[in-house]
């Protein structure tokens, strides 16, 4: 039997991986330490997600470690012979890293660190996915000339139409201080696999969605509109008139993007992904669609100032991962995505 481990397995797209590999006779090893509810309160408590986890898998262990605790790490890596690692533990939240710069430091780089290291010694043809995030480019997306439509910002250029590729540069940009410590372990993260040869790959995500997110105001954004619209909630929309827009990817589909570089898996691979251009909504357009389908209202509250380093219009340019990986294609459109957040 084949064995990944997960970290982050709590979350969002920890937890996805979890029972997709559990689903394809797998044993998965878990770590979280639910430090997504010291980060976002009792919304951002995993404890509901990691007991359907238990509840629902078949070969799923959970280890409650903390990534920072490299002999623990290291522990759990000398127990059993480890096939795929799939890094999904984080701080995630732009807004919060700057009130705890250390536990995002610690987290996202020092963590990441541990598992590279702990991997190498033990199981260096292990493929190690990290997920990564677009904030590695900082504000750099936003130099892209925009017009503004009656709901969304969208490029000038058509050239720009498919969205942000991964030339897009990463120094000499505001990155915020999550984008920072994200882009320290993406470099370094590929570092493992030129310089060590090792099959590593970023992820450089946009916005990833799905059932199982703990959403908080903080982080999650299509899941926290559907969650404030249904328990009436009063909802922040910062700056750029709330014609922001994202591309948003369904978890299951993040996992279908890991299966794919687990069967033919690269050093030092780097891909953006994202929803595309299809799967792309402005934050009024996803109001609207959350408020149509619940047949309720939201009260908005628009707060002037952008958050910092934020990006204005952010499309995900696939076409390197398509190309890479022809037989990865996206299952969930946005409305598929919308439908299931609200149960509609
Ligand atoms: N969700 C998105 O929109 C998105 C977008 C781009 C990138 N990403 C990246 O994808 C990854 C997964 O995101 P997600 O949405 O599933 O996040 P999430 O917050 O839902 O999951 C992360 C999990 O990691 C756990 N964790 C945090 N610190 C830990 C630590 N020190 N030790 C052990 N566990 C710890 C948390 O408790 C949480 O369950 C992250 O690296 C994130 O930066 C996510």
């Amino acid at each position: 039997m084949k064995r990944a481990l997960v970290t982050g397995s709590s979350g969002l797209i920890g937890s996805e991986s979890v029972a997709f590999f559990d689903q394809l006779g797998w044993e998965v090893y878990g770590i979280d330490n639910n430090m997504r509810r010291s980060f976002f309160g009792p919304d951002g408590d995993t404890t509901w997600n990691l007991e359907r986890l238990r509840r629902d898998t078949r070969h799923f262990t959970h280890h409650e470690v903390d990534i920072r605790d490299r002999h623990a790490v290291f522990d759990l890596f000398a127990r059993d012979r480890l096939d795929l690692i799939i890094h999904c533990a984080a701080q995630p939240s732009h807004d919060l890293a700057a009130k705890r710069p250390l536990d995002d430091f610690t987290i996202n780089a020092l963590g990441t660190m541990h598992l590279l290291e702990a991997t190498r010694q033990h199981c260096p043809e292990a493929p190690f996915v990290f997920m990564s995030t677009n904030k590695v480019y900082g504000e750099a997306p936003n130099e892209k000339p925009l017009v503004e439509l009656a709901t969304r910002w969208e490029y000038r250029d058509p050239v720009d139409s498919e969205g942000i590729d991964e030339s897009c540069r990463v120094d000499a940009s505001l990155h915020s201080v999550f984008g920072a410590s994200k882009l320290a372990a993406d470099v370094m993260v590929q570092e493992y696999g030129r310089y060590f040869g090792m099959p590593t790959v970023c992820f450089r995500a946009g916005c990833l969605t799905g059932p199982n997110h703990s959403a908080a105001e903080l982080h999650g954004f299509l899941a926290y509109i559907s969650r404030a619209v249904r328990e009436r909630r009063i909802y922040r929309i910062y700056g750029y008139k709330g014609k922001q827009v994202r591309d948003n990817l369904h978890s299951f589909d993040v996992c279908t993007a890991f299966l794919e570089f687990y069967e033919a898996p690269r050093a030092a691979a780097v891909y953006n992904l994202g929803g595309g251009r299809p799967n792309s909504v402005s934050v009024l357009e996803a109001i609207d669609r959350c408020q149509d389908l619940l047949a309720s209202p939201l009260t908005v509250e628009y707060v002037e100032t952008n958050r910092l380093g934020d990006h204005i219009t952010y499309i995900t340019d696939l076409r390197k991962f398509r190309a890479d990986y022809p037989g990865w294609h996206i299952t969930r459109s946005l409305d598929d995505i919308f439908r299931e957040l609200t149960g509609r």
